[in-house]
């Protein structure tokens, strides 16, 4: 099988990760190394991460319970198909949509069914009913906004989805990896009875890609197994501590994810004077396919002048397709320069 490839190259403007691109807000560094002179080195992290889990679960009215954390919602994803899935047991995902849910599904000897999605990216009901029926998958994907292409699915087609896999005995993941973009999350439909996680990250709007942390909210049973799976003390001290230390900085994130919105107004309203496509996005990247131009022509190109994207142009379906992280007004002037020129 193919392993996970995202080539990182050193370019003076990277919008390939969907990282914010912004650092934490002032003090947060030092607040977290404050928590870090306090370690006791010499002793395994709290095993539970308890504080964590509990200060994540009261920002959405969950208790601790309800919560489990991982090193990046991989992690997250990794540990729920180690315990949900596996040799023999079957998930379903709807591409295009983010790689590594089947990736993760395979490692751990998961049968991974590929549904696909309606000619707009959105879900199809149809098929996933298809998939549902035939298959009676363990553990369903729905990624909400989708990467790589943006799209948010409406509250009344994850209602949907969470009937159907209700009714076949299965799990349903909603990845909300850039839920903060979007209006609704599938938060408010957790209730002990329902078989539905939510899984979130601090990588992202968050500015915390170098620490590694991301969550699941799920009924308690599902973290109780969860926990039964995971490696003990996985979760290092540090992360715990930043973890923590970052909710005392809500307002701060909140206006980020403000400012990332506007900034992708202005982004999309510039693209669109451009000869290329450009799909409506609820996150903080857009997919664009050039027009009368190979993708990887383009991304080389934009390579070439120091800005770095997603080369999305082999995979099934997007064709062409180059996916741009929201960055800086600046960097974002920056890649609008370098489009410009190599579609010229
Ligand atoms: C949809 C989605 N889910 C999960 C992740 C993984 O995030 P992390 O492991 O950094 O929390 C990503 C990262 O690109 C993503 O796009």
């Amino acid at each position: 099988m193919a392993g996970y490839h995202s080539p990182q190259i050193d370019v003076a403007v990277r919008l390939n990760t969907n990282e914010s691109p912004e650092p934490p807000p002032a003090g947060f560094a030092e607040a977290v190394a404050e928590g870090v002179l306090a370690i006791d080195w010499h002793r395994y992290p709290e095993r539970a991460a308890s504080e964590l889990r509990a200060r994540i679960g009261a920002t959405y009215g969950l208790s601790e319970a309800q919560v489990f954390a991982a090193n990046g919602s991989n992690e997250v994803l990794q540990t729920l198909l180690l315990t949900f899935a596996g040799p023999g047991r079957v998930s379903a995902v709807f591409e295009p949509t983010y790689a590594l849910h089947s990736h993760l599904s395979r490692v751990t000897g998961t049968t991974v069914i590929q549904g696909e999605r309606a000619d707009d990216f959105s879900i199809d009901l149809a098929e996933v009913e298809r998939v549902v029926t035939d298959h009676e998958p363990d553990v369903v994907f729905l990624c909400s906004p989708n990467n790589p292409t943006g799209v948010v699915d409406t509250p009344d087609t994850i209602r949907a989805v969470l009937e159907m896999v209700k009714g076949s005995g299965g799990l349903l993941c909603v990845d909300e990896a850039y839920g903060q973009f979007s209006d609704f999350s599938a938060v408010e439909l957790l209730d002990e009875g329902t078989p539905l996680v939510v899984s979130r990250t601090y990588s992202k709007t968050w500015a915390m890609a170098a620490a590694r942390l991301g969550y699941l909210l799920a009924p308690d049973w599902v973290v109780r197994e969860l926990d039964k799976v995971v490696l003990p003390y996985h979760l290092d001290a540090m992360t715990q501590i930043a973890g923590t230390v970052a909710l005392d900085y809500l307002d701060a994130m909140h206006d980020r994810v403000e400012r990332l919105v506007e900034e992708r107004g202005r982004l999309v309203e510039r693209l669109a004077d451009l000869p290329l496509e450009v799909w409506p996005s609820g996150a903080n990247f857009v997919l664009i396919r050039p027009a009368n131009h190979d993708g990887n022509t383009v991304w080389q190109g934009l390579v070439d002048r120091s800005v770095l994207v997603r080369n999305c142009s082999t995979w099934p379906r997007l064709d062409g397709c180059l996916r741009i992280t929201i960055g800086t007004p600046e960097e974002d002037d920056r890649l609008l320069d370098a489009l410009t020129e190599v579609l010229a």
